[in-house]
């Protein structure tokens, strides 16, 4: 009934990291390059849950866009836009946390990592960020959305609020998008403690790569990466137990196209003192191209403006009309 059709997003909230590369970024580009309809959107309705300074935030969403098309999302075959140029993002928003039940909401785990103890001083924003997220995936009737393993939950209470919606109005006018959380880098770990996911929103610059990074900075940063004192196990299994090194690992092969066996095989036995440089070197390799394309695009903001203001009237051609018929099954 509904045709195969991909949503997803990043938050312009700071310099994207190798985690945003490998587990979003990389792998957008790849589902466009399948031929299946993408819809990527900057989700800067999402980064505003947290204090966003209005000048960074202006730049970073730029940032953001032109680190999707520097790694290859071209605009004339995925629509590339901004959440808040389209109205009926927040529309459908408000209309989903009318549907989603505060139960539900309590149990999500972003949300009291988030919020840590501190909850009674977040924004109300921070708490309704999943009925959001839901709406950007239905307001355009996606049926798949690939991201990071921390996002698997948002996309599971998707379907429960599609489901919920789809029940009390009696209709079937919701899909039930799937999560599509693939490869060997669903979930980068930082460098400076491997129980905490790679994030821009993490303080500590040398917990992340960010995809800007120049190649000293890079080589620095894995070098200082906290290890065990081991060398590369001869087998996959000897991963066991060692997240830092197992990171590593599956960071190498994300970015090297291969399985996390080949690196064993590649490097089984080896020390960090050799890993280290050669990870930093491909990194590197992978990085520094998308980086110098994203400061040749930086320097003509008008154009990225023109990029984003074209994918979003091609957005909202698929939104309003979805909206519209929301509102309508709801009684308005
Ligand atoms: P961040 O946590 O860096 O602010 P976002 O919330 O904007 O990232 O997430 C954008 C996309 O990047 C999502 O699909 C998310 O799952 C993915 N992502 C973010 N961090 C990581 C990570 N460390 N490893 C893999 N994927 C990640
Ligand atoms: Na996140």
């Amino acid at each position: 009934k509904f045709q195969k059709r991909i949503f997803s997003g990043i938050q312009p909230s700071g310099n994207l990291t190798l985690g945003n590369y490998l587990g979003a970024l990389k792998r957008f580009v790849q589902k466009q390059d399948e031929g299946i309809e993408t819809i990527y959107c900057l989700v800067d309705l999402h980064a505003i849950t947290v204090w966003q300074d209005p000048e960074a935030l202006r730049r970073q969403t730029r940032e953001a866009a032109a680190a999707f098309i520097a790694a290859g999302i071209d605009p004339a075959r995925s629509i590339l836009f901004n959440q808040s140029q389209i109205s009926a993002h927040a529309e459908m928003g408000w209309l989903l946390n009318c549907v989603a039940r505060m139960g539900w909401m309590n149990r999500m785990t972003q949300w009291k990592d988030k919020a840590g103890k501190n909850a009674e001083k977040q924004s109300l924003g921070l708490f309704a960020y999943p009925t959001l997220m839901a709406a950007d995936i239905l307001l355009y009737h996606a049926t798949m959305v690939p991201v990071g393993e921390d996002q698997k939950q948002h996309v599971e209470l998707t379907r429960d609020i599609a489901a919920k919606f789809n029940h009390d109005y009696k209709t079937e006018f919701f899909p039930s998008p799937a999560p599509l959380i693939e490869g060997a880098a669903t979930r980068v770990m930082s460098l400076r403690d491997g129980s905490k996911k790679m994030s821009k929103s993490d303080p500590s610059d040398a917990s992340r790569i960010n995809m800007t990074d120049d190649a000293d900075t890079i080589a620095k940063k894995f070098r200082k990466a906290v290890t065990d004192p081991e060398p590369l196990p001869e087998t996959l299994e000897g991963l066991e137990g060692r997240a830092e090194a197992r990171n590593l690992v599956n960071v190498y092969a994300a970015l090297a196209d291969i399985s996390p066996e080949q690196v064993i095989a590649e490097f089984g036995g080896k020390g960090f003192g050799t890993f280290k440089p050669a990870l930093a070197d491909l990194a590197v390799s992978k990085l520094e191209p998308i980086s110098t394309e994203m400061s040749r695009l930086m320097a003509d903001p008008a154009e990225i403006d023109r990029i984003l203001g074209s994918g979003a009237e091609k957005a909202d051609a698929i939104a309003q009309p979805i909206l519209a018929k929301t509102l309508d099954i709801m009684g308005m």
